[in-house]
């Protein structure tokens, strides 16, 4: 029964036929989706596993941590480190990047993740996601912080797990970007949605709009002419959506279409955006990119921001093509 089905590892291994280390990096996203396995059983079973709530430590970006944001952690360090196939993790709950332990070898790959996102979300239940970014590691050094620091287009893979009524996990190896679906009585990934498309026109934008006031002309120009409808500028009536995870958000876009906004604002000037770059805006760009979408900071593609720091942000605008090149036209005709 279901045995015609493709399985991640069976889709992997096709994928990967021609690239060097294929075997590692199929392995390296076997243990990732392992994890994901993991967090997707802790996430459903909601305040009758006891995982809601809060803890005491605040992480580096000054957030305090959810209980599950350091079970997801955990999840994906317990997972990967062991196998010979990463250099190092990195990781919005961890302030440095981890060491992988001396009883355990080190391998080609940097894996660097949001191991839950929309953590906010955890305690209404609404769905919440694992972003993961793959890159490589020259030689056989311990990384450094500044190893970790590649820009987006360096990527050798990138995906994210989405945790809703069904749990999903949508990946690239810059072939594409493929959906898998979790059959949860057989535990394996499935291939559902090969070859994700998203449409170049959209009449949906996501925007956090309480920021209104903190804006900067160009996207108080586009949302503008968004809320105008019929009688305005774009002479059709557009929808809005505010999730508030990320992953959420982008998976509504890789499905049907739609631009995502955290842009650049005025709310505090010492943060250029909301977003981290390395575990949250490159993994997304990849995917969006590999999708036929686009993903621009606004006045630059986001994959060629070269990083300075491991957790720092910056402004994401991505989804359906003409809608993303728009809002950069708007921004260009600003400066
Ligand atoms: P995280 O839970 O990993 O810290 O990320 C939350 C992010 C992202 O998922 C979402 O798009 C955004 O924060 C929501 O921000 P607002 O609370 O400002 O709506
Ligand atoms: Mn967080
Ligand atoms: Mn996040
Ligand atoms: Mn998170």
């Amino acid at each position: 029964m279901h045995l015609g089905r493709t399985t991640l590892s069976k889709f992997l291994i096709q994928q990967l036929q021609d690239v060097e280390d294929q075997g590692k990096l199929a392995a390296l996203l076997v243990d990732v989706a392992a994890a994901v396995k993991a967090i997707s059983s802790m996430t459903a079973k909601g305040a009758l596993g006891g995982y809601l709530g809060t803890v005491e430590h605040t992480n580096v970006q000054g957030e305090q941590q959810k209980k599950l944001d350091v079970l997801a952690n955990d999840a994906m360090v317990t997972a990967t480190e062991w196998g010979g196939l990463v250099a190092g993790l990195a990781s919005e709950e961890l302030d440095e990047p981890y060491v992988i332990p001396e009883n355990f070898a080190r391998g080609p790959y940097l894996l660097i993740f949001d191991p839950l996102d929309g953590s906010s979300n955890t305690d209404v239940n609404v769905s919440v996601g694992t972003i993961f970014s793959v890159l490589q590691h020259a030689g056989t050094e311990q990384p450094a912080t500044s190893d970790y620091l590649q820009p987006g287009i360096r990527q050798v893979a990138a995906g994210y797990a989405i945790y809703g009524p069904a749990t999903m996990l949508v990946l690239t190896v810059g072939k594409g970007t493929h959906g898998f679906t979790l059959d949860r009585e057989v535990g394996n990934f499935i291939l559902t949605h090969r070859d994700l498309a998203i449409p170049e026109d959209t009449s949906e934008f996501a925007i956090n709009t309480s920021n209104a006031r903190f804006w900067e002309p160009p996207v108080h120009r586009y949302v503008t002419e968004c809320q105008a409808g019929k009688a305005g500028e774009r002479g059709r009536d557009f929808n809005m959506r505010w999730i508030a995870s990320m992953v959420a958000e982008v998976h509504r876009i890789l499905m049907r279409g739609g631009v995502f906004m955290y842009p650049k604002d005025t709310k505090d000037p010492s943060k250029p955006g909301r977003l981290r770059l390395m575990y949250e805006a490159n993994p997304i760009s990849m995917l969006i990119e590999q999708a036929g979408g686009a993903s621009s900071t606004g006045r630059q593609r986001l994959m060629e921001v070269q990083p300075s720091q491991l957790h720092q942000r910056v402004p994401v605008i991505l989804g359906s093509r003409n809608e993303v090149l728009r809002i950069e036209r708007y921004h260009a005709e600003h400066e």
